[in-house]
């Protein structure tokens, strides 16, 4: 997709809509980004044409998407920054004040960012599929679900709309996920890691993910945007080759995950960063191998992703050039 094409992006200000508006300026795209007024911009603050308001504000909204080729939303809240209230307005009322002004504008595509996390095999230890819609857990999940619920609507209702479910995103400027693994992999003072497993992806290959859903998927479909399938002490064993550093050694019992407040606290004070946000559903999540296949993708969109290593240098570059501690932002 190259030309003049128009992007309006919702979350520009963010850790992956930062990627991906810089990936789309590449292209010789027109990008427009929504910012809060607080936003910081960071270099993106010249190159984008910014509305400023907020996702639940209609009207910025309205003027954001009209004429954009392709709507890419993005915008999102999790539980490690804010409350299951602000969680479930975001996240939900958000996506639903985007599609109803996708509804009434003159747009072509919308493309909406859900989450892995809305997709789960019944039995523990499965490789999940776009089929596998589970039962959410936990307000982000909910919210996600609900949102991707709105999209599907406005697609079966004749307009065009996909979703895609990126896993675990690892890459430069994340100050939540990839710096917790950074820290676990390298930071002698951290012992302790999580007994599951999860899909890890670089930010570039859901980028690239990202560009060919908007390219070449197909309306009302879904795609999981994943990398490799990997233990957490895999995970952190192979950043750690690549980083130089040491990776946590103890594996902490699923039993005392459950538990899951003193563990948080524990590994909090001895490291001086929160790392892990649990509750108790989250606990739970947080003992199993939460695994994905991106076939549909590799197939339908030609989408691929490079190994854990490829990711590593640019994210420890990143890490050791800020004071950036994991979450809250
Ligand atoms: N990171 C991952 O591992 C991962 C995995 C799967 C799915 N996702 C999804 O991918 C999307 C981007 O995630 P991310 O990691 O880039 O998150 P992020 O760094 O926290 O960025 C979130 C973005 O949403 C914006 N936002 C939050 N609340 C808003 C509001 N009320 N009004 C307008 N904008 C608001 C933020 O703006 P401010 O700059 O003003 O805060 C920011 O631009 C999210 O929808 C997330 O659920 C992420």
């Amino acid at each position: 997709m190259t030309g003049e094409k128009i992007a309006a992006v919702t979350g520009a200000t963010g850790f992956l809509g930062t990627h991906l508006c810089s990936r789309l300026l590449e292209e010789g795209w027109t990008v427009r980004g929504l910012s809060r007024a607080g936003s910081d911009r960071g270099d993106l603050e010249t190159d984008l044409e910014w509305t400023v308001g907020d996702i639940s504000d209609r009207q910025p909204i309205d003027s954001l998407v009209d004429g954009a080729d392709v709507v890419f939303h993005l915008a999102g809240v999790g539980l490690w920054d804010a409350g299951p209230e602000t969680v479930w307005d975001v996240n939900f009322e958000g996506t639903k004040t985007v599609v109803s002004a996708c509804r009434e504008a003159d747009i072509g595509r919308l493309l909406f960012t859900s989450t892995s996390g809305t997709l789960r095999t019944p039995d523990e230890g499965g490789v999940a599929t776009e089929a596998d819609r589970a039962e959410p857990i936990g307000a982000y999940q909910a919210s996600k679900a609900a949102a991707e619920r709105v999209v599907d609507r406005y697609a079966e209702a004749g307009g065009d709309a996909v979703t895609v479910h990126p896993t675990s995103i690892f890459g430069p400027g994340d100050g939540a996920f990839s710096v917790q693994l950074v820290t676990m992999a390298t930071d002698p003072k951290m012992v302790a890691h999580l007994p599951g497993g999860l899909s890890i992806v670089g930010v570039s290959d859901v980028v690239e993910g990202i560009l060919a859903a908007a390219e070449d998927g197909t309306s009302g479909e879904h795609y999981i945007l994943g990398g490799e399938n990997l233990r957490y002490d895999d995970a952190l064993r192979r950043i750690a080759d690549s980083a130089g550093g040491t990776p946590a050694r103890v594996r902490v019992p699923p039993i005392a995950i459950h538990a899951a407040g003193p563990v948080a606290s524990v590994v909090s004070t001895l490291t001086g960063r929160r790392l892990f946000p649990f509750d108790s559903d989250m606990a739970q999540l947080a003992t199993q191998k939460l695994f994905y296949s991106s076939e549909k993708a590799f197939a339908e969109l030609g989408y691929t992703y490079e190994p854990l290593e490829a990711h590593v240098e640019e994210t420890m570059a990143w890490f050791e050039s800020t004071s950036v501690s994991a979450s809250p932002r």
